[in-house]
């Protein structure tokens, strides 16, 4: 079994996998190692590309995942697909500094810690290049990442690390995968408190290609603190869903009071009106945000705006039949109501996730 076993997701990285490659061996030459690519089916065939290497190099391997998305799971998926004691992950773009490999390695050899991150933040680190909102973005998550981590750490962003397979294993069951944030996931569903120690190093540019990372990392990270805040209780996405429920509705009284300064408007055409407008401004809310992994994009948002609307309005009537049936069954008048709206929420949720943003879909 390799001492060492790095995973690196791949999402359209074609360009930079045979010098990455030449890197690693320039670094890890001397040591046992095994390179493991999570490859979503990237349409530059990537994945095509890592096989043919591998016919030649027993060290290197890809799992190629068809019809998903997503860097956190892809990493998760790789550390369960090997043997190796000690599990690195690291980007394809060689934006993260492969010479303090063998440095992380001796670090971690030692026994006495269980996660090494390569940080851009302490004594002889850096970001080199770094775009002015990237350093916000990451200088924010680093404060606000204290609420959810059992341990200090200068870079919780940080896509580069090394643990060891125990401590991956006590954690992984609890991790969310969502998003980007594989580290401070892992780092916050640790049960115990974590060991670490950080090893500097300097974030270089992109050789080749493009980010895949975009403002939406704000999202992922504060869905990553309610997940691993109230994510015990109620499921996060059901809570961003009543959220945008809850935009909807204040969308809905804003037209319906608009309209009511317009004479020629009847009531019944003005909240007509509202009603519509609110489905669509919910639809988009819950597309950009409690979907937004899912999102649909191009014609298929029309589509999506179709069966939305349709498995809402069953919902509605469920909500109405069974508020009226409460009520005519004396239950107060506001429970009642309550009741209604609580069953219409929940078969809302549970329909669109299961229709409009089913998970799987090729984006
Ligand atoms: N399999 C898979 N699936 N891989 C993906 C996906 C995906 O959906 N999206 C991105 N990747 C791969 C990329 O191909 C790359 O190798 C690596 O994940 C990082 O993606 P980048 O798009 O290069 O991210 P970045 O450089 O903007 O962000 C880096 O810095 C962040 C901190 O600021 C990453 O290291 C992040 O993990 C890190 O949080
Ligand atoms: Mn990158």
């Amino acid at each position: 079994v390799p001492e060492l076993a790095l995973i690196i997701p791949t999402f359209k990285e074609a360009k930079n996998i045979v010098p990455l490659l030449e890197k690693l061996e320039a670094a890890l030459g001397a040591q046992d190692y095994e390179v493991i690519f999570v490859d979503d089916d990237s349409p530059d065939g990537t994945a095509d590309l890592i096989r043919s290497i591998g016919i030649h190099d027993p060290k290197v391997r890809v799992i190629q995942r068809i019809g998903r998305r997503g860097l956190s799971s892809a990493c998760m998926e790789g550390m369960l697909a090997t043997n190796a004691p000690y599990l690195a992950v690291m980007d394809a773009d060689l934006q993260h500094d492969e010479r303090i490999l063998p440095e992380m390695l001796r670090v971690i050899q030692q026994g006495e810690i269980d996660v090494v991150v390569a940080s851009r933040h302490v004594e002889g680190g850096g970001l080199g290049n770094f775009a002015a909102h990237r350093r916000m973005i990451s200088d924010g998550g680093k404060q606000l990442s204290r609420i959810v981590c059992k341990c200090d750490v200068s870079d919780p962003m940080s896509g580069f690390f090394m643990v060891t397979r125990p401590f991956f294993h006590s954690a992984v069951r609890q991790t969310s995968s969502i998003g980007f944030k594989i580290l401070l996931d892992l780092l916050a569903s640790s049960p115990n408190p974590v060991r670490l120690r950080e090893v500097p190093y300097v974030f270089r540019d992109r050789l080749h290609g493009e980010s895949k990372l975009d403002s939406n990392v704000i999202w992922d990270f504060l869905a990553l603190i309610a997940e691993k805040s109230v994510g015990n209780y109620v499921p996060v996405r059901f809570v961003f869903f009543s959220l945008a429920g809850l935009g909807g509705a204040l969308v809905h009284l804003t037209i319906l009071w608009l309209l009511g300064k317009q004479s020629d408007v009847s009531f019944a055409m003005a909240q007509t009106v509202a009603t519509f407008v609110a489905m669509i401004v919910n639809f988009l809310l819950n597309n950009l945000l409690t979907f937004r992994d899912r999102r649909l994009k191009g014609i298929r948002i029309v589509y999506g705006l179709i069966t939305f609307i349709v498995a809402c309005s069953i919902g509605a009537l469920g909500n109405i039949s069974l508020a009226e049936f409460c009520y005519e069954h004396g239950m107060p008048r506001m429970l009642a109501g309550a009741v209604g709206l609580v069953l219409g929420s929940v078969w809302n949720y549970g329909v669109t996730s299961l229709y409009t943003w089913r998970s799987g879909v090729r984006k």
